[in-house]
């Protein structure tokens, strides 16, 4: 079994016959890192089904072709990443109402000549925050650090569909923020949602008046990188949950483990998001303890 496979491994004939089980897999490009195949296959190993979960290399325009030979190979499904959240949207029959409200879809079903999209991300962390901190999205006033990036404006739109009560979204570029915010309250009637930008001040008046703060920006993916926020904006009644999970203690997630918040890091979404996934497919709830294994941590 290779690391990475290509569009033209899958068409090459020889393919169906040394890799009959390959029926599930995560696309993207790059896709060298994803962790999804060692997730998804503990999960399957463990609930007895004798599939295999691989990683396809797939450029970007490509993605049409991608499904065309999975579908003749018989795959069940697959998991879609950047770049490929959009094109892979625009190519299904049909998608369901997640996939719709955040605009993408991370999760493609096969079925009855049918390419069925939906989109595990927003769910996922929903159910991530609920089991970390044991509180609904729905009863938490939050501030979304980056939400004007990808990742941030799924997480912002799940809150808002969640019905949080006070969205605060800030962004360094502030100039990204207003049509988010505008389809949060328009589309999903949140009703108290404000922009900001990263400046200190703003965020400490943000951070004070919000019960969750969610760091959905890509600091602390480098041990060089500032904090999303400064740390005197911070306290100790606060739920701090962020995104990176590599490293699993960002220093954002230590300097609110030190004032005694409660923390959580972007494992939890990782998990929920696969094993929401892994439902779509197979219509049955994967082991998220195996899949949790499986990924080493
Ligand atoms: P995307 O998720 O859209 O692919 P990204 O480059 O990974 O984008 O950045 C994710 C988020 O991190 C964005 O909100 C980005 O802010 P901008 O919209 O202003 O680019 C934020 N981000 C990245 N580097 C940052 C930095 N050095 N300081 C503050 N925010 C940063």
């Amino acid at each position: 079994m290779k690391h990475v496979y290509t569009l033209s491994d899958l068409r090459d004939p020889a393919f169906a016959t040394e890799m009959p089980k390959a029926k599930l897999a995560v696309i993207g490009y790059p896709i060298k890192h994803s962790a999804s195949p060692q997730m998804h296959q503990a999960a399957l190993d463990e609930a007895g089904i004798d599939l295999q979960y691989i990683r396809v290399e797939v450029e970007p325009g490509k993605v049409d072709e991608c499904f065309t030979e999975m579908e003749r190979l018989g795959f069940v499904g697959c998991n879609v990443t950047v770049p490929h959240k959009l094109e892979a949207m625009a190519l299904c029959d049909e998608v369901t109402d997640d996939a719709k409200a955040l605009g993408a879809t991370n999760t493609i079903h096969f079925k009855d000549g049918k390419r069925s999209g939906h989109n595990t991300d927003g769910p996922g962390l929903a159910q991530a925050i609920l089991e970390d901190f044991g509180k609904s999205l729905t009863e938490l006033r939050i501030l979304i650090l980056g939400a004007g990036g990808g990742a941030g404006r799924a997480i912002a739109t799940q809150c808002a569909r969640e019905g949080s009560p006070r969205i605060y979204l800030s962004n360094r570029t502030v100039e990204k923020l207003e049509p988010i915010a505008k389809s949060l309250t328009d589309d999903y009637g949140a009703k108290l949602v404000y922009t900001l930008s990263n400046d200190s001040e703003a965020l400490t008046i943000a951070a004070s008046r919000v019960d969750l703060i969610i760091n959905s920006t890509s600091l602390g993916l480098k041990e060089e990188d500032s904090l999303p926020i400064p740390a005197e904006a911070l306290n100790g009644s606060l739920m701090i949950y962020d995104a990176i999970y590599n490293p699993a203690v960002t220093p954002l997630l230590a300097d609110a483990n030190k004032i005694g918040a409660k923390t959580s890091n972007g494992l939890s979404m990782l998990l929920h998001q696969g094993a929401i996934s892994f439902e779509f497919w197979l219509g049955q709830r994967p082991s998220v303890e195996a899949m949790r294994k499986g990924l080493g941590k």
